[in-house]
């Protein structure tokens, strides 16, 4: 097979990659290793950033993400059961947020992509990545028990944390950096009417809890846990039970009903100091990994497409390589703040030391200040909403 970009991986990162190369003229072909009902059913994030909808928006592929995405003008935070809201619009500029499955946006591009006519194989593996120090990368695959070559201009490997291509990247061009932290997530879908309109995020003696939703008859909402706990350990009504008192406030009660998904994620914070070698280029979740509690994950790996794009563009056309050469550079500006910020809402609201040590204080003292400063809260929503890409250009 012979394309300008060969792509490895068809979540968000990949598929993106794909559909704005093909906006601007450039063909590519996508290698994913598992199957199509596995990627479309796989659980996972559900905040969109105001850019990541401008961005689908532009690439005409935001239909049902505006038909049946929610967006949302503000955020509920609660400590020890003191519920404040921070409102988007006078704090951000207008600009907000939208909740809808990253496994929607998954089948929207997937179908978007094969409606079009272009490749994408799936169970198919990249196994190597070859003389991406010369203008002619090679990926090898295997699907369907056969071998196969794709021969490209450039690789990008949007294939995930334990994808091939950062263990591809030779050791001596980056470095890693991580946090592993002492918590866990269990998360759960159930068929119930959410409770809030809007997300609250949490903190509680017993441990962070966070109630989203996915329409308004499915709710999504995540708890604390330990790194070695069990979904066997939580039946259905411990998790409620244990939902309700984290999230609580007065007057308000928390709907339960029938829960149809339990998952554990670990909790950790990654990311390597170069992202590329030669013709070599990663994004999304291959180069980094952000804790879950500031939404930022999937919305990472769509920033780090768009630098991507500008580079490919500018190659295809100026037939320049200095864009290309600075795309570590500009995405990791980004990469940064959402680190920072992921670690800053994640030792906020997590219970960490003992309720009452130095630490609670501190986490208190960072609550309360929310409250009493509006410079304060506009920092919190204006990385939350995600900023735009001026910022940091
Ligand atoms: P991925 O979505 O991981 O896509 C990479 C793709 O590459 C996969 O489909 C994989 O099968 C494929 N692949 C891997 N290796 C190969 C290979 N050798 N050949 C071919 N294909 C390959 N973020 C949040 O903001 N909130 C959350 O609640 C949240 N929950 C999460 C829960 C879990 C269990 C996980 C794993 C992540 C979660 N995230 C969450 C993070 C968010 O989902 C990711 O940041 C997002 O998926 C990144 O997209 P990506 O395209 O970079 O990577
Ligand atoms: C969701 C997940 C998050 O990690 C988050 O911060 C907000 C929402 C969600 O799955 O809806």
């Amino acid at each position: 097979i012979k394309t300008q970009v060969g792509i490895i991986g068809a979540g968000p990162a990949g598929l993106t990659l794909a559909h704005w190369l093909k906006k601007r003229g450039i063909a590519s072909v996508i290698l994913e290793n598992r199957s199509r009902e596995y990627v479309e059913s796989r659980v996972r994030a559900g905040l969109l950033e105001q850019n990541t909808v401008d961005i689908y928006k532009h690439l005409g592929l935001a239909d049902r993400l505006v038909k049946e995405g929610q967006e949302h003008h503000g955020v509920y935070l609660s400590f020890d059961g003191n519920r404040i809201r921070v409102p988007f619009g006078e704090l951000t500029n207008g600009r907000n947020i939208t909740i809808y499955g990253q496994q929607e946006v998954v089948k929207d591009l997937t179908d978007a992509w094969l409606a079009g006519g272009e490749q994408l194989y799936f169970e198919a593996s990249a196994t190597k990545i070859e003389d991406f120090d010369t203008p002619n990368p090679k990926i090898h695959f295997e699907h369907a028990g056969e071998a196969g070559i794709i021969e490209c201009d450039f690789v990008a490997a949007c294939d995930g944390f334990h994808g091939v291509g950062r263990k591809t990247l030779p050791k001596n061009v980056f470095n890693e950096f991580s946090i592993t932290y002492p918590f866990s997530w269990l998360g759960i879908l159930a068929h119930v009417a959410p409770s809030s309109e809007e997300l609250i995020y949490a903190y509680h003696e017993n441990g962070f809890a966070l109630h989203s939703l996915r329409s308004e008859k499915v709710s999504r909402l995540y708890i604390q846990v330990e790194n070695d706990d069990r979904v066997e350990n939580w039946s259905d009504d411990r998790i409620w039970e244990e939902l309700s008192i984290r999230l609580g406030t007065e007057g308000w009660t928390l709907n339960s009903g029938p829960i149809f998904e339990k998952s554990i994620t670990p909790m950790r914070s990654f990311f390597t100091d170069n992202m590329q070698s030669g013709r070599l280029f990663l994004a999304g979740d291959a180069a980094h990994i952000v804790p879950p509690t500031g939404g930022k994950g999937l919305n990472l790996a769509v920033a780090d497409v768009k630098h991507l794009v500008d580079g490919f563009v500018e190659f295809y056309k100026n037939n320049s390589l200095k864009q290309l050469d600075n795309y570590s550079t500009i995405a990791l500006k980004r990469i940064w703040r959402a680190q920072d910020f992921s670690n800053f809402m994640t030792t906020l609201f997590h219970k960490q030391d003992a309720h009452g040590s130095f630490q609670y204080h501190l986490q208190k003292a960072k609550f309360d200040y929310i409250t009493l400063s509006k410079a304060y809260a506009a920092t919190i929503a204006e990385n939350y909403v995600g900023l735009p890409f001026e910022v940091f250009e």
